[in-house]
């Protein structure tokens, strides 16, 4: 194991309930999964999060992300809105190849923190090597169960991830536990709405597609407030804030 951990990983690991005494940052990022116990959470054995979790998939997944970022503003994360403080700490959970984390990073500037959350060792991999940097950290782990402590950051992001997670109320409820009182999240999830017939045959791939008010519902369960939701065709973004 390398123990040398990169500032922001430190910084990261500064959070945890219970940081680890011996961590292996061996590939850049800090994997919390090798080794998981059995009292692991649920995963999601479908085919679509096994195409993010390969070589070819998670190569496929960054050149076609980066095509919708420039053409399609639903694609875009609203920073702005999420009102990062400056030095503050940003989480991007299901950070893929990690380019929205590094956005959030600039948006804490210098003296803040993004951390990507996935769990795809591939994907980890690509945003390691396109966006590590003295205040982008990344580390594998489950939505499902963040290391944080309760109310340790300033801004939760999730793009097109919770329909990959087998229970995204425990997601939800994470995202709740560890974001700060008053402090904003903006989710986004593919939903149902009138999906063209091909891609109806998604969710027996592994891929939940959320009803119109699914997750604004959730959002207010789980105690977010100022739940708002905007739908794109098959797109819905979910913003709320922590009371
Ligand atoms: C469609 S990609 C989206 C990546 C990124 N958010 C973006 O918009 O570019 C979905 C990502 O969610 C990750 N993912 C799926 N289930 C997860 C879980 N339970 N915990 C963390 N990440 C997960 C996948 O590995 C994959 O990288």
């Amino acid at each position: 194991m390398t123990t040398t951990l990169p500032p922001a990983l430190s910084r990261a690991i500064d959070l945890f309930i219970e940081p680890p005494s011996d961590p292996d940052v061996s590939r850049g990022y800090l994997d919390l999964l090798s080794g998981q116990s059995s009292a692991a959470p649920p995963r999601n054995t479908g085919f679509i999060q096994a195409v993010w979790a390969s070589g070819i998939g998670s190569l496929l997944y960054d050149n076609a992300q980066a095509f919708a970022r420039r053409f399609l503003g639903a694609w875009r994360t609203p920073i702005d809105w999420l009102a990062i403080p400056q030095g503050g700490v940003a989480l991007d959970i299901g950070s893929g190849p990690g380019n929205v984390t590094a956005a959030l990073g600039s948006a804490a500037g210098p003296d803040g923190l993004a951390i990507g959350v996935d769990i795809s060792e591939p994907m980890l991999a690509r945003a390691v090597r396109a966006h590590a940097g003295p205040n982008v950290a990344f580390l594998r782990g489950d939505a499902q169960r963040l290391p944080f402590r309760d109310e340790t950051v300033d801004a939760v992001t999730s793009l097109a991830v919770l329909q990959l997670v087998p229970e995204p109320a425990a997601a939800v409820a994470e995202m709740l536990r560890v974001l700060r009182a008053g402090r904003r999240i903006a989710v986004m999830v593919p939903t149902v709405g009138t999906m063209p017939p091909p891609l109806r045959l998604l969710p027996s791939s592994g891929a939940h597609f959320f009803g119109e008010d699914e997750l604004g519902d959730l959002f207010e369960q789980v105690g977010f407030e100022r739940v708002r939701t905007k739908t794109f065709g098959n797109i819905q973004w979910v913003r709320g804030r922590r009371p």
